[in-house]
């Protein structure tokens, strides 16, 4: 595929590299390892047993993250509405071609993956989805106004490969489509995305590290309006991630007209950092001994 390189990770699973973003769609670690970790687990899928759950997808990409929510949704009798947004339908078209993907999964899940892709829904007595293709800027704007998620998954490739994705503007957007008691999740870290959370209102919880090395210090972030939380995968910040947000890392990605290039996002932080008299990253990097 046209700059789309594939990949296998250390889990067995497959995965892909993009080239026009120079980076891979997951963790080397593992595709499904980091799904289950830091996507499906941190969700608590058992608390929609038996009842109706709202879903939405951005960045969908091969699949992995709904993949694993609709197998487990599946086994606990779950009512699922869903919508997924991504820009390219390659990476999904490529993985149903893929064996080591479909033994992935469960034959329920194939046909609703298989019809995702050839009609760009599926539908029966307990599932309503629709992967809808374009930029998620645009898209998020066509959903439909009287719904609102119990979870958003937001799976972009890193804020510097693909700053549009994690601007202050469009995570204002999502904030307008969650349910108060919702958990918006995502694998960042990024202080600039934590802190244009915690600045439209979310209260911030880390995602616990399924590895203690020191560099490892997340797991990505969950971002609620609920405070109670009676979750064992995440905790609240730490000290450190907490300065964190008072460093130059912690400047929004800004994307007012919800139509700038990566280029000039990136460019317009760059100069705001220069000029700004925050904490420089590097000196919160030494005092918490990084590398
Ligand atoms: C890190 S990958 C997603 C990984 C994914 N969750 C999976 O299981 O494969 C990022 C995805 O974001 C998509 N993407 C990039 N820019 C986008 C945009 N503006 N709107 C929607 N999707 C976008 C890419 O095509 C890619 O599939």
């Amino acid at each position: 595929m046209n700059n789309l390189i594939k990949v296998i990770t250390k889990d067995g699973s497959m995965s892909l590299r993009s080239e026009k973003f120079n980076e891979n769609f997951h963790s080397i670690a593992g595709a499904y390892y980091e799904t289950k970790s830091k996507f499906i687990n941190p969700s608590i899928l058992k608390r929609f047993q038996n009842k109706s759950i709202n879903v939405l997808d951005i960045c969908f990409g091969i699949g992995y993250n709904s993949a694993l929510l609709f197998e487990n949704l599946i086994k606990d009798l779950s009512t699922l509405n869903w919508y997924g947004l991504e820009i390219d339908k390659r990476p999904l078209d490529y993985a149903l071609t893929d064996k080591k993907f479909n033994s992935l999964w469960n034959p329920e899940v194939i046909e609703i993956l298989t019809s995702l892709n050839l009609r760009g829904f599926y539908k029966n007595k307990k599932f309503d989805c629709e992967l809808i293709v374009g930029d998620a800027r645009k898209e998020i704007l066509n959903l439909p106004k009287g719904v609102n998620f119990d979870l958003i998954f937001l799976d972009g490739f890193s804020p510097q490969k693909c700053p549009e994705i994690w601007s202050y503007e469009f995570l204002s957007k999502l904030k307008n489509k969650i349910k108060y008691e919702g958990y918006l999740i995502t694998y960042t870290s990024s202080a600039a995305v934590r802190k244009s959370l915690q600045n439209l209102g979310f209260n911030l919880f880390k995602i616990i590290p399924t590895c203690s090395k020191k560099n490892h210090w997340s797991n990505g972030t969950l971002a609620t309006f609920n405070n109670q939380q009676d979750n064992p995968y995440i905790t609240y910040l730490s000290e450190m991630e907490i300065e964190h947000l008072n460093t130059k890392a912690s400047i929004p990605y800004r994307d007012p007209s919800g139509e700038m290039l990566s280029k000039e996002i990136l460019e317009i932080r760059k100069k705001e950092q220069q000029f700004s008299n925050l904490l420089d990253t590097n000196l919160w990097r030494k005092k918490w001994e990084m590398a």
